[in-house]
């Protein structure tokens, strides 16, 4: 039988605004079209491993105002166990983003709920997450109750793909208990220390990887945009993983489907660059569709796309 993924993270309503091109910092700019979507990179992930056919479940907070009724719903109708989504008091999360012409973004997230997950809530759902067969979490939930999970997953050997998202400076205690970390360009500039306009080629991407590796992370998948994904394991492989052509136009999320794929693939018994190509093809699949968790691609449509491929 199968070992569940749990998500714990985040859960947000994403409001989107899409442009000719992101606005420069002090710049006002005429949008052409504005939605909402149901996102989180937590909840993003738990939907993504659930549309590849994988049993998911997400530990969360959402607030107790209607967005919130409405990210647990789409989560559950997605296919992803929500026992453990809890309304708490106050807003939900809510995520500010604006779209490019080019399919770039950036993001503003206000934790809200998500930022009210607690140490004990870890404590709370031990029994479902010590039956996890992984266990997927980003930084938009309190970095001690990361640590808590980080610590939990140690203890029952679980392994823990942790997604440095959005970055940020992380204790040595959580990346000594990490199996997989799977940072973007960004957060790889960030958490090697990089100028923030230094481009991550592939060269730059192994030196981080090998600065990674030392400081605890297993294994490492570095998540290149266009140029595809670095990875690095413990057991000696460096390689780079290229992409897919494709036509991007709304990269919201795309690091989010590429860790379902790549845990998905994992859990489903794949070598790391087997299932490193295959979250590769479940990113690109997502890219070419608008927001964050409707652009998540089922296993039929990833097996079609990889063949299309060959
Ligand atoms: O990774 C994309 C996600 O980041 C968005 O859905 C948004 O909610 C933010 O969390």
């Amino acid at each position: 039988m199968r070992k569940p993924i749990v998500v714990a993270g985040s859960i947000n309503l994403d409001l989107v605004a899409s442009a000719d091109h992101v606005p420069l910092p002090g710049e006002t700019i005429i949008g052409k079209d504005f939605r909402t979507f149901h996102g989180g990179k937590g909840a993003n992930q738990a939907v993504g491993v659930a549309k590849l056919g994988y049993p998911v479940s997400m530990l969360g907070n959402v607030g107790d105002d209607s967005f919130g009724s409405a990210l647990k719903t789409a989560l559950r109708q997605s296919g992803v166990a929500v026992q453990s989504v809890h309304a708490v008091k106050g807003s939900s999360g809510v995520a500010l983003i604006n779209i490019g012409g080019d399919g770039q973004n950036n993001i503003v997230v206000v934790p809200g709920a998500n930022g009210k997950l607690q140490p004990k809530d870890i404590t709370a759902h031990s029994a479902l997450l010590r039956k996890a067969g992984m266990i997927l979490a980003q930084l938009e939930i309190p970095l001690i109750t990361l640590e808590t999970l980080g610590a939990f997953a140690h203890r029952y050997k679980i392994p823990l793909m942790l997604d440095p998202a959005p970055a940020r400076e992380l204790p040595s205690g959580l990346l000594q208990v990490t199996g997989w970390i799977t940072p973007n360009e960004s957060e790889t500039r960030i958490l090697c220390g990089l100028p923030p306009t230094e481009p991550v080629t592939p060269a730059t991407a192994a030196r981080c990887a090998n600065l990674l590796l030392e400081r605890g992370p297993k294994n490492v998948a570095i998540k290149m945009g266009a140029q595809g994904a670095f990875i690095a394991t413990a057991d000696g492989i460096r390689e780079m993983v290229p992409s897919f052509a494709v036509k991007a136009i709304d990269s919201t999320a795309a690091g989010d489907a590429f860790n379902a794929g790549l845990a998905v693939s994992l859990l489903s018994g794949k070598q790391p660059l087997v299932a490193a190509r295959y979250a590769t093809a479940v990113a690109a699949i997502s890219v070419t569709r608008n927001g964050a968790q409707p652009s998540m691609p089922t296993a039929r449509e990833v097996e079609k796309f990889l063949k299309s491929q060959k």
